[in-house]
């Protein structure tokens, strides 16, 4: 029998929108495309237009509410959020400035006259507003409030941040990271993922708007099946008849629809919250905004997901309550979480359908050692001797006595604890803290149950190691408080180089390096500080505009590298699914 300590779900803070408004600022302007007669954009405003990285300019509105250390905070967020974006998407060059116009509002945020007719030189311009919202628990909201009518590409939005959520009050790397996924999350919604956008999307070659049918499955998933997300999505679940993402259908309007479904999609950072230093910006959020038609990617490396994936069509289609896979779980007993980095409970979100699966308790995140914790989960941490940092993983422990005493030690008998591990050869060695001043680092080879002399109980190993050791994200130090983190990689702040911002740099960055002037074939970005090689998913290229080969799974499509999909091997027999959407139904007829 065991007593539940703490609450679940972890689910810390909700992404939200202020859904109205965005809509009404972008509808007006939408309906002056006739979508009906023109399948497609003008092709002679747009031929020849050259592509570049994206400039972001933040517009900040005043607020007598914020101090300035929040506003320096916020500046360093934002500032390493605008390199990120001109670091990895390029946009179609704008002859002209923008400027605002006389519409008082983005978003239902109120533009001062001011910046209402300044100039902007720049690709897209964000009002940046605070707000102190005592009465919910959202974390900043964003939109698009204006597009280009050529190239439908919004051009203004806002972001409103709460600063009752912001994660300031200890500044800590941990935190940054976790404010930065929060800013990128919602700057990508103020660069087109929004509902009433969808319908919009078009092919950036052929300038064709795709047609989507945008239907909902019985669930009330919205289905948004762009071209390039189908393709990487048929492989990366080995299922052939993938027809589209299913996007979120709860946590209301703000949410709904807006962003990707937690049972399927999990900690993707574009679902509707955020999961205790969880999120992983994958693939799928890159190829999808290739897929809108307005932007080009550059070079990116997204982060490992395993969620789901080779798990095929069935992991799509058939519930979770039918599925016996790691992904999902059903007794109320403590767990590590899904991806090991921490220790947590099986339970539901508002956003999960009904699935549960394993998430991380708060003060229990193995990689967070800045984290609030009670004194019994220090004392569990300490008489277990783990150690939590980027580098430790949730192990399974095994006591050689276990006696259940009080209530009050339900938390001492939690039989799960963190570790320092290092792979090797993608194989597992775990390193104990002994005392202060000594390690005993050991192989822990899979499945196997490894003891030591001076401890009282034995840990079990993790069962594939290899999975777990090609799946991590984390970045040391996490970036040392002066960058973001994707997979394993930090795009720094200006001034800093090195694949953790290690280095002072007063130059371009490149990988690692700290240089004067870019190589001649690459693009020296004054915007983001870095050199910029080749576009996304290309081998090797002129230049970022022009790939000559694209990496593995990706074919060359004027000049541009797009997802191709394979098949899946021997896939000759079609799997009848039962109780799964009518549309899949109608395909599978079809064919
Ligand atoms: C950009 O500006 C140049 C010179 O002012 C003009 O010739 C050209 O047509 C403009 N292009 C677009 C797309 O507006
Ligand atoms: C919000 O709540 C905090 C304490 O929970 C309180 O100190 C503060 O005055 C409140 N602010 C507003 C604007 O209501
Ligand atoms: C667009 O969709 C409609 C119905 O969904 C279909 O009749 C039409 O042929 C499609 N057009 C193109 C260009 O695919
Ligand atoms: C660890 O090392 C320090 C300094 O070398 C020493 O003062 C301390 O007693 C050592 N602690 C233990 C437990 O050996
Ligand atoms: C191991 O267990 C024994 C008996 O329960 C206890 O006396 C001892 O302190 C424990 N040792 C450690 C290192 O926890
Ligand atoms: C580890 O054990 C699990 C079941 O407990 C089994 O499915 C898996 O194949 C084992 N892995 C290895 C490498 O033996
Ligand atoms: C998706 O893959 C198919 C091959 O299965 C290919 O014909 C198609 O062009 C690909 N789509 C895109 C957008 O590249
Ligand atoms: C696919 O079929 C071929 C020949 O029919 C067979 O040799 C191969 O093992 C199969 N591959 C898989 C993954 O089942
Ligand atoms: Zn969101």
């Amino acid at each position: 029998m065991l007593i539940i300590i703490f609450f679940f779900p972890e689910i810390l803070l909700i992404y939200s929108q202020n859904q109205y408004s965005f809509n009404q600022d972008l509808e007006i302007q939408l309906s002056q495309l006739n979508r009906g007669k023109d399948r497609q954009l003008n092709q002679l405003i747009l031929d020849g237009i050259d592509w570049r990285p994206i400039q972001i300019y933040f517009q900040f509105l005043e607020n007598s509410e914020i101090n300035q250390e929040t506003l320096k905070y916020i500046t360093k967020i934002l500032e390493i959020s605008k390199i990120f974006f001109s670091k990895h998407l390029m946009v179609r060059k704008q002859n002209e400035s923008l400027i605002f116009g006389n519409k008082q509002a983005c978003g239902g945020i109120n533009i001062p006259e001011a910046f209402q007719f300044k100039e902007y030189n720049y690709d897209l311009v964000i009002f940046v507003s605070f707000q102190f919202d005592n009465s919910s628990n959202y974390f900043a909201y964003s939109g698009p409030c204006k597009i280009t009518i050529y190239d439908l590409r919004p051009t203004f939005g806002v972001i409103n941040w709460n600063l009752r959520q912001l994660l300031m009050k200890n500044a800590n790397s941990f935190n940054l990271q976790l404010n930065l996924q929060t800013s990128i999350h919602e700057i990508i919604h103020t660069l087109g993922f929004i509902e009433v956008l969808y319908q919009y999307y078009y092919d950036p070659q052929t300038l064709e708007f795709y047609n989507l049918t945008l239907e909902k499955d019985e669930n009330n998933h919205l289905i948004l099946s762009t071209p390039r997300l189908i393709n990487i999505s048929k492989e990366y679940y080995q299922c052939d008849h993938f027809i589209g993402a299913l996007m979120e259908n709860q946590g209301g309007e703000n949410s709904a629809s807006h962003h990707f479904e937690r049972s399927i999609y999990f900690n993707e950072l574009m679902t509707g919250t955020q999961m205790n230093g969880q999120s992983v910006l994958s693939q799928f959020t890159f190829t999808l905004l290739s897929d809108f038609g307005f932007y080009r990617l550059l070079k990116y490396k997204s982060d490992s997901m395993t969620y789901g994936k080779n798990r095929g069509c069935d992991f799509l289609f058939k519930s979770c309550k039918e599925q016996e896979i790691d992904e999902f779980c059903n007794q109320n007993e403590y767990t590590c979480s899904y991806d090991n980095s921490g220790i947590g409970k099986c339970g539901q979100d508002q956003l999960s359908d009904q699935c549960s699966y394993r998430s991380i308790f708060l003060g229990m995140n193995c990689k967070n050692p800045f984290q609030y914790q009670t004194q019994e989960q220090i004392e569990h941490f300490l008489k277990t001797k783990s150690t939590i940092g980027e580098n430790s993983l949730c192990f399974q422990i095994i006591y050689k006595e276990k006696k259940i005493q009080t209530l009050s030690e339900q938390l001492s008998l939690i039989d799960k604890s963190c570790y320092r591990f290092q792979c090797q050869d993608n194989e597992i060695n775990i390193i104990i803290q002994q005392n202060e001043n000594s390690t005993i680092q050991l192989h822990c080879p899979n499945n196997e149950t490894i003891t030591f002399s001076d401890i009282n109980f034995s840990i079990k190993c993790q069962e594939d190691s290899k999975k777990i050791c090609s799946n991590q994200n984390t970045c040391q130090n996490q970036c040392n408080f002066r960058g973001f983190c994707v997979n394993q990689q930090c795009t720094c702040q200006y001034g800093y180089s090195g694949y953790f911002c290690e280095n002072e740099c007063d130059g371009f960055r490149k990988e690692d390096k700290c240089l004067i002037t870019c190589d001649q074939q690459d693009y020296a970005d004054i915007n983001s500080m870095y050199c910029l090689t080749c576009s996304g998913n290309c081998k090797s290229c002129k230049s970022i505009f022009e790939c000559l080969e694209c990496e593995e799974g990706y074919h060359l499509k004027d000049k541009f590298c797009e997802p191709f999909y394979k098949g899946i091997e021997n896939s000759s027999q079609i799997k009848f699914y039962a109780g799964i959407s009518k549309l899949i139904f109608m395909l599978i007829i079809l064919i």
